[in-house]
């Protein structure tokens, strides 16, 4: 059995219709730079977040970028942050002109290990990005607690957690400001690049609106040097048919999760989820100590799969400047050796999640 990682074609096929004529109707209207697909997409998406603001992007990237630049993260200041998150995380920092500094993450989540924040506080901190890895909430009350003790301010990295819940609260409604990608693999993903900041606060709102088009308010008037950040009519249009779906796929993803989880539980480490949080399972990640070999036994098998991420970014050449050295991030370290990442979709079935847990469990009975 041939199992993707991914299945984007199946998801198309079961809105084909739907998704065909929102398109369709952007060819006619030919709004294809922001407009009222765009602007009603924002409203939507901040009431999905529960938040007041939605600002719509060309990239997750591009709205951590202005997420930091709104709260006017500046050259010199440090951001704490983790190594083991998709790079653009570090990458937005660095635009700003600013420092990332990394933060160990805790075994048990794979997300930053808040009882390690403080140690990285100096003088220059100004905001910690915590990172909703997997589309698992961040312990974001004792993250928050910490920042308001040292007067920082945090920025959610919610572009693999769209409707995660914390608290009965969604993601991107827990910090000051948040940053959602649409890549297309991802849980709400768009059919090209794409990404959205939200906020309660309209001054950041308005900030990262002006900075999203080049500074312009009103036409012909540049009142910063700004961006081309501007979100595309067409994705517009196809996220908002995508969105009124979003939470019967988490469903169905978490429900997917739990049979992995039924399955695998005695064999491999399977995540682990507080009782505070609701995860989407953008990614469904086990730990393995034979983790390579295993990934090779399940490639003959016909089965996909990923490491999210093979290389904490404090070993990528991009940030070698920053000194780090191994063992600075000993759990990150530790696990970016073991973890690997399932098939993981809404149209997943239960028969090929068990082939999957079969083809696992062979691999636990061969003998090296
Ligand atoms: C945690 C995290 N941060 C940032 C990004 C950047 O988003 P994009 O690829 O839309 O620029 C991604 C997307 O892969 C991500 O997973």
């Amino acid at each position: 059995m041939n199992i993707p990682f991914l299945d984007l074609k199946a998801q198309y096929h079961s809105i084909k219709s739907e998704i065909d004529s929102a398109i369709q109707k952007t060819l006619e209207n030919t709004a294809f730079v922001l407009g009222p697909e765009i602007e009603n997409f924002e409203k939507e998406f901040a009431a999905f977040c529960g938040v007041k603001y939605a600002i719509a992007v060309n990239s997750g990237t591009a709205a951590l970028h202005l997420a930091l630049l709104s709260l006017g993260i500046k050259q010199g200041d440090e951001v704490i942050t983790v190594p083991n998150t998709f790079i653009a995380t570090a990458e937005a920092i660095s635009h700003c002109g600013a420092i990332p500094v990394f933060c160990d993450i805790s075994e048990e989540t794979f997300n930053i290990d808040e009882n390690l924040i403080e140690s990285k506080i100096t003088s220059r901190t100004k905001a910690i990005i915590p990172v909703h890895l997997y589309g698992n909430s961040c312990n974001m009350d004792k993250i928050n607690e910490i920042a308001k003790k040292y007067n920082l301010f945090v920025i959610e990295d919610a572009c693999q957690a769209h409707g995660a819940e914390y608290k009965n609260k969604r993601v991107g409604s827990l910090s000051n400001i948040a940053a959602f990608s649409f890549y297309p693999g991802k849980n709400l993903g768009c059919y090209g690049e794409g990404g959205i900041i939200v906020t309660n606060n309209s001054e950041l709102a308005d900030k990262c609106k002006l900075y999203r088009a080049h500074g312009e308010n009103p036409k012909n008037t540049h009142n910063v040097i700004g961006y081309n950040y501007r979100l595309e009519g067409l994705q517009g249009a196809i996220l908002r048919v995508k969105l009124k779906y979003l939470n019967q796929w988490n469903e169905q993803r978490r429900k997917n999760a739990e049979i992995y989880t039924k399955l695998l539980k005695d064999i491999v480490i399977t995540p682990k989820i507080s009782e505070n949080n609701k995860s989407i399972f953008h990614v469904y990640s086990i730990r393995h100590k034979n983790r390579d070999k295993l990934r090779e036994f399940l490639q003959l098998k016909g089965i996909a799969t990923g490491i999210h991420y093979e290389k904490p970014i404090h070993f990528q050449k991009a940030y070698a400047f920053l000194n780090y050295k191994e063992s600075d991030f000993p759990v990150a370290e530790k696990v970016t050796k073991e973890i690997l990442s399932l098939p993981m979709y809404p149209e997943l079935t239960e028969s090929q999640i068990e082939y999957v847990c079969n083809s696992i469990k062979e691999f636990e009975n061969l003998k090296f």
